[in-house]
């Protein structure tokens, strides 16, 4: 849909000021609450609320509430969109104070993901206990093995494999898998499991979801079992996820529902309070799936979480077709 030009020029304003542009910049690299752009910004926390604001009142960015936080990314909406990707595409690379602001934005991420990687070192022993503290898991097992099928798989991918549960429950259902995780604490673990569950043709990498370094189309059935919440750009992990499943193939992301347990963020590094269904959905449409199914299951205890399940599959005909 085209801008009128009040709209134009509305959006044109917004962005003309340095700290509004700065922001814009910021938020094309990722999703950020208001305090992470204000430590990266180095201005005050109302200050920059003011600058998000007036971005998403031109409807340049995007405003969601996320328990207490509030993240804010850029807008979706194709013109505004289009707007700033070209303001953004025609300024120097090497702009010295864009340059800064990516330098102290790196910064923030290093020092969330050392508070990751040394929570997951620190409990990695625990993680079997710890997993189901705040939900049902027998219902969510037995959910997550119907929603995958029978198979038999070619290959099962399990990114965030952790202690390597996702890949004990279905790795008798595939010829080969693979799981993957930043930890080397939980690879560790996961390589005792999955030999003492006889799993033999399974591999235990390490690596980033972000970047799996894992091929096109390599696995018929790919699972993200409670990682997404972890991350500072989940949209980016599900496409990753998704740019695995083969034709025919499918993707299972198990995550919460939306909740307010603000301590998670606090004690367990949780970023996210849980997913809506529209944003998965829209991530993985994004990536070109369909098919979409979700299972919701209650939690165990009346304080305990919400767990979902979002299946969605590569339509194999749809492909050919395209091709
Ligand atoms: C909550 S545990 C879940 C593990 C497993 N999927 C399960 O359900 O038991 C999250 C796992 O994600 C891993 N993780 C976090 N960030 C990651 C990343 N960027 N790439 C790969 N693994 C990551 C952690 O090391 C941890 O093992």
């Amino acid at each position: 849909m085209a801008l009128t030009s009040d709209q134009a020029v509305g959006m044109l304003r917004a962005a003309a000021e340095p700290t509004r542009l700065r922001i814009l910049a910021l938020l094309a690299r990722e999703e950020l609450a208001v305090l992470e752009l204000s430590r990266v910004l180095g201005q005050s926390q109302p200050r920059v609320s003011r600058h998000l604001k007036l971005l998403a009142e031109a409807g340049l960015v995007e405003r969601f509430p996320d328990g207490a936080w509030v993240f804010y990314r850029l807008s979706g909406a194709a013109p505004a969109r289009a707007l700033t990707d070209q303001t953004l595409a025609l300024i120097n690379p090497d702009d010295a104070t864009l340059e800064l602001d990516a330098e102290r934005l790196a910064g923030v991420g290093e020092e969330r993901a050392g508070q990751a990687s040394a929570y997951f070192a620190d409990n990695a022993e625990r993680w079997d206990e710890m997993r189901v503290l705040h939900t049902a898991e027998a219902a969510v097992e037995a959910a997550i093995l119907e929603a995958a099928g029978e198979g038999p798989f070619q290959r099962l991918v399990d990114l965030g494999s952790g202690t390597g549960r996702m890949l004990t429950l279905l790795g008798s259902r595939a010829k080969a898998s693979i799981g993957l995780d930043l930890s080397r604490q939980m690879l560790n673990i996961a390589r005792a499991q999955v030999a003492a569950a006889g799993l033999r043709a399974c591999e235990l990498r390490h690596g980033d979801i972000l970047k799996t370094h894992l091929a096109d189309g390599c696995a018929d059935l790919v699972i993200v079992h409670q990682v997404l919440h972890y991350l500072a750009d989940p949209a980016a992990a599900a496409a990753e996820a998704a740019r695995l499943v083969t034709p025919g193939g499918r993707l299972l992301i198990v995550d919460f529902a939306p909740h307010d347990l603000e301590f998670l963020r606090a004690e367990h590094r949780h970023r996210r309070l849980g997913f809506s269904d529209s944003e998965i959905e829209r991530w993985l449409s994004l990536a070109g799936l369909t098919g979409f199914q979700i299972r919701a299951l209650p939690p165990a205890a009346s304080a305990g979480l919400t767990v979902k399940i979002w299946g969605a599959t590569r339509d194999a005909a749809r492909v050919r077709l395209i091709a």
